[in-house]
């Protein structure tokens, strides 16, 4: 039985740095899990959420919403338990959340050699649309 839930700093911290550690395998120093974590927690937007088993963490999903768009950020499921529709719900719910908050459309990216991961928002409704994605660092905000 999955519950999916608000993201805790008391309860969840701990489990979900080492899920995403697990997970994403950062390289970069503007995704390091804690930052990630405490930069999420300062918007407090209420879209920071877990999947628990037994009150273990064994998933997340972090949706942003701009007034414009919402958008769908660490999408992730513990190896062990993945193909059981845990991130389905996970999604699902974020999506429900966005949609309380007026959100018209969400967007979210993939790396471009992760094609089980599109396969799986496939399965959820989305559809790849034609866009060069761009992105440029604020290197004097990236500290932990
Ligand atoms: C992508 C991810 C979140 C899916 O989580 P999950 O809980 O296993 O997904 P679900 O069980 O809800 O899968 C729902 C459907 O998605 C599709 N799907 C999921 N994983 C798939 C895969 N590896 N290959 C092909 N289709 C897949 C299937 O249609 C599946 O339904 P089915 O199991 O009945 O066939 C998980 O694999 C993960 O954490 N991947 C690594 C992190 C990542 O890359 N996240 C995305 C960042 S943008």
């Amino acid at each position: 039985m999955v519950a999916i839930t608000n993201y805790s700093d008391a309860l969840h911290r701990q489990a979900v740095i080492e899920l995403w550690n697990a997970v994403f395998g950062y390289e970069t120093a503007h995704n390091t899990p804690g930052l990630a974590i405490d930069k999420k927690l300062a918007v407090a937007d209420g879209l920071f959420f877990v999947a628990l088993t037994d009150n273990e963490v064994v998933g997340t999903v972090l949706a942003g919403y701009d007034g414009h768009r919402g958008w769908l950020y660490a999408v992730a499921v513990h190896p062990s338990h993945r193909r059981k529709g845990v991130g389905v719900q996970l999604v699902r719910h974020a999506e429900h959340a966005l949609t309380l908050q007026g959100c018209m459309k969400i967007n979210l990216q993939i790396v471009s050699i992760n094609a089980s991961v599109q396969a799986f928002y496939e399965s959820v409704g989305y559809s790849t649309e034609p866009r060069i994605s761009m992105g440029k660092k604020i290197d004097s905000n990236i500290t932990g």
